[in-house]
Formats: C-alpha cells, sequence, structure tokens
C-alpha cells in the first residue's frame, strides 16, 4: 500500500486550514492558542510533504476576507505569523523549500512584506519542495486583477481579444508556474471553497475531514494522499 501511495503521490496538494478557533473553544482556550497550535500542525504537515516527496504544498493562511476579524486576533495571527517566518526560516532554507507568498501582500504590514519578500530570495534555489502561503488572498480578487491585467494590455495594444484562452489567461494569475492542485484537503467539516484557488481547482479532486486543523497530523495527511490514490480522475471524459 505504502509502495504504491508513493508511486501515484499528487504533484500538488493544497490544504484549506480551518478549525483553530473552534479548537481552542473546545478547550476553554482564548482563540489565538488554536492559532498557536495550527502553526505547530502546519509545520509537521510541512515536514511531511517534503518527506513524501509531494512537488507542491499550498496552505490558505490568511483570506482577503479575514481582515474582517477583530483587530485583536488579526495583530495576532500576524505576530504569529512573523515569529514563524524568523523561527523556520532557517530550516526552510536547509530542507530545500522553496517559499513563494501568494495574495495581496501589498495589504500586509510593513515589516511581514520584508520577512516574505527576503525568505522568497532566501528560498528561490531551492527546489525540493515549493511550499506556497496563501495570504491575504482571495481567488475572486485574483481573478479580477488577471482580467484588469489582460484588459491593460489590450488597450496598450500589446495583446488582443483573440489571444485570450484558458493558458493565456492563467499567465496572469499570481503564481503562473504553479501546477493546478490535484488534490485539496479541507479540515473542521466545512465543505466549501471560501473564495480558494477557483480558478485552479477545476479538476481537484477534493478532501474533507472533519478533524480540527490543529490535530491534522502526519498520519491523517497519508490518509488523504492515499484516499486520493484511489480516486479515478476523468478530466471530463470518459
Ligand atoms: C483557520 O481557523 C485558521 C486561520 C484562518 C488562520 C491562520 C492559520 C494558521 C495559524 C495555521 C498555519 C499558518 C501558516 C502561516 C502556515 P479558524 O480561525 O477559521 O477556525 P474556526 O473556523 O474554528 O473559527
Amino acid at each position: 500500500m505504502k509502495q504504491n501511495l508513493f508511486n501515484n503521490l499528487p504533484l500538488h496538494v493544497a490544504i484549506i486550514m480551518d478549525g483553530n478557533g473552534r479548537w481552542a473553544s473546545i478547550r476553554g482556550l482564548p482563540r489565538v492558542k488554536g492559532h498557536e497550535a495550527g502553526i505547530d500542525a502546519a509545520k509537521k504537515i510541512i515536514n511531511k510533504a517534503g518527506e513524501m516527496g509531494i512537488k507542491y504544498l499550498t496552505l490558505f493562511a490568511f483570506s482577503i476576507e479575514n481582515w474582517g476579524r477583530p483587530q485583536d486576533e488579526v495583530m495576532y495571527l500576524f505576530s504569529l505569523f512573523d515569529k514563524a517566518i524568523n523561527t523556520y526560516s532557517d530550516e526552510l532554507i536547509a530542507n530545500g523549500v522553496k517559499v513563494k507568498f501568494m495574495g495581496t501582500l501589498s495589504l500586509l504590514p510593513p515589516d511581514i512584506q520584508e520577512g516574505v519578500s527576503l525568505l522568497e530570495s532566501q528560498t528561490a534555489d531551492n527546489n525540493h519542495l515549493t511550499l506556497v502561503i496563501a495570504m491575504s488572498y482571495g481567488s475572486r480578487q485574483e481573478i479580477v486583477d488577471a482580467t484588469k491585467a489582460i484588459s491593460q494590455k489590450i488597450l496598450n495594444d500589446q495583446m488582443t481579444i483573440d489571444d485570450i484562452n484558458v493558458d493565456s489567461f492563467r499567465q496572469y494569475l499570481y503564481l503562473p508556474e504553479l501546477p493546478d492542485p490535484d488534490l485539496i484537503i479541507r479540515t473542521s467539516g466545512e465543505k466549501r471553497f471560501s473564495n480558494f484557488l477557483l480558478f485552479q481547482s477545476a479538476y481537484s479532486e477534493l478532501y474533507f475531514t472533519d478533524t480540527l486543523w490543529p490535530d491534522f497530523d502526519e498520519s491523517e495527511f497519508e490518509e488523504a494522499i492515499a484516499d486520493f490514490y484511489n480516486r479515478k480522475r476523468r478530466y471530463g471524459k470518459i
């Protein structure tokens, strides 16, 4: 089973890490404690994905809608992200992880923007695992941004309407080189996309688990990959 599983790995796994707040509430803890535990879970899964030989892992860390959360939660989250970048960057560099951030990054606090671009440049030549962190990310916004960029090219006579097709449109997404996710995992029992990779997920396999993100561990990740192994992907054909 393990042998087969490793032979049919998804190239790109994307995860909607949900349930930190509920994990904390059921323990009588403040929500932010759930986010702290969420960072530990993310670290485990990044290491596991690298170990298994998965080439692309995308984690939905902060949506563009998350800016609407109470300001103290948002501030705490960014202090956690800042701490995580400082704590783990050496390890990510040493483990051959290429880190990319995706989203409306101009909205991030300036010190986080600096940390983000430093980590991207420090890991740019790595090629073991590409880790994409979706931060301040909204898929509708991404599609609108792509449409605006294409419209501008047409206005500048650098492109015509006939040049627009699925492949050329893709070139205007935030990370055009990122392959479509083969598998999207969402934790915590919710079954929706929440504005995540809407263009890219056209033929993704979906995996839902009731496990809250802080409890999602290496063995659950393996289970999700094993489940993917049994899927029949037809891409609209027979
Ligand atoms: C989802 O739980 C969590 C988030 C939206 C926030 C941030 C994610 C982490 C801290 C995990 C790891 C981060 C990185 C950078 C890899 P929720 O708050 O929506 O939970 P709830 O639905 O139970 O309220």
